[in-house]
């Protein structure tokens, strides 16, 4: 498809997942410490935030901070997570401006008591938003959100609320962070990276994958389109044949 045909609005993603990665060497590259490239990553958030909205995609999710990332170095972590709060802060106006409600997955009791908080009251402040929900993973991985399913599961099954035969891919669901939002149609990662990082493992499982190598804080609306042209380009099989989805 050429870069200048439009995207149909008819045929978008309702749920877009992000890894958004590259902050750290967006900023080596100019010769600053790596969170001048998580400050400069804050402007993206926007913009996807909100060409999201305006195209009429229902959710996205954000893959923020990783359960691995509580390895990095103290100070990096520190200052991420002063930036959380601050942003949270300063775009609540961005989320109620565009009617856009914030959710968030991730275990949030790792989070530092103001983050907890700040992120309590907007999303307390955006719960009648209903353009789109905005889903921040934060303190997040799938490998914790599938243990806690499974052992949540385990539980119901020995007090003998649930037979192990009832037990299916929706009960199994339900049981993630994740249940309240249809599975992502589209996961772009930015930064050239090619792998998922421990990212929506389960949810992603029939996701069309759009890598870039532009880096996050780079990232703007004409990068969206363009994953979005391509998306549009791809043919979603489900494990059929060609000749059965287009006949
Ligand atoms: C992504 O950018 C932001 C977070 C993981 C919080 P990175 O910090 O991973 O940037 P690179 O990959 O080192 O360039
Ligand atoms: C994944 O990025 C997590 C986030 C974007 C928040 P990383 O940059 O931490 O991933 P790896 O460790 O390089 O795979
Ligand atoms: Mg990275």
């Amino acid at each position: 498809m050429s870069s200048t045909s439009p995207v149909k609005p008819e045929h978008l993603p309702q749920h877009i997942a992000v890894i958004m990665d590259g902050n750290g060497r967006w900023a080596k590259k100019q010769g600053k410490i790596r969170i001048f490239g998580h400050q400069h990553g804050v402007r993206a958030v926007r913009e996807i935030a909100e060409g999201c909205a305006e195209l009429g995609i229902k959710y996205l999710t954000l893959y923020a901070f990783s359960t691995e990332n509580w390895n990095r170095p103290k100070f990096e972590v520190n200052a991420l997570m002063g930036l959380l709060v601050k942003t949270i802060r300063q775009e609540t106006e961005t989320l109620q401006k565009n009617s856009i409600r914030l959710e968030a997955i991730g275990d949030r009791s790792h989070l530092p008591q103001d983050c907890q908080r700040e992120l309590d009251e907007a999303i307390e402040a955006t719960r009648s938003n209903d353009r789109m929900t905005l889903i921040l993973a934060l303190s997040y991985s799938s490998k914790w959100d599938i243990l806690n399913a499974v052992r949540s599961i385990a539980h119901e099954v020995k007090l003998g609320k649930l037979e192990p035969e009832a037990i299916d891919e929706d009960l199994i669901s339900s049981f993630l962070t994740t249940r309240d939002y249809p599975n992502p149609e589209l996961m772009i990662r930015t930064s050239g990276e090619q792998r998922i990082s421990n990212f929506l493992l389960w949810e992603l499982a029939y996701s069309e994958f759009y890598f870039t190598d532009v880096l996050w804080p780079d990232f703007r609306k004409e990068h969206l389109i363009e994953a979005l042209k391509e998306y549009q380009n791809r043919e979603r099989r489900f494990g059929k044949t060609s000749e059965q989805i287009t006949k």
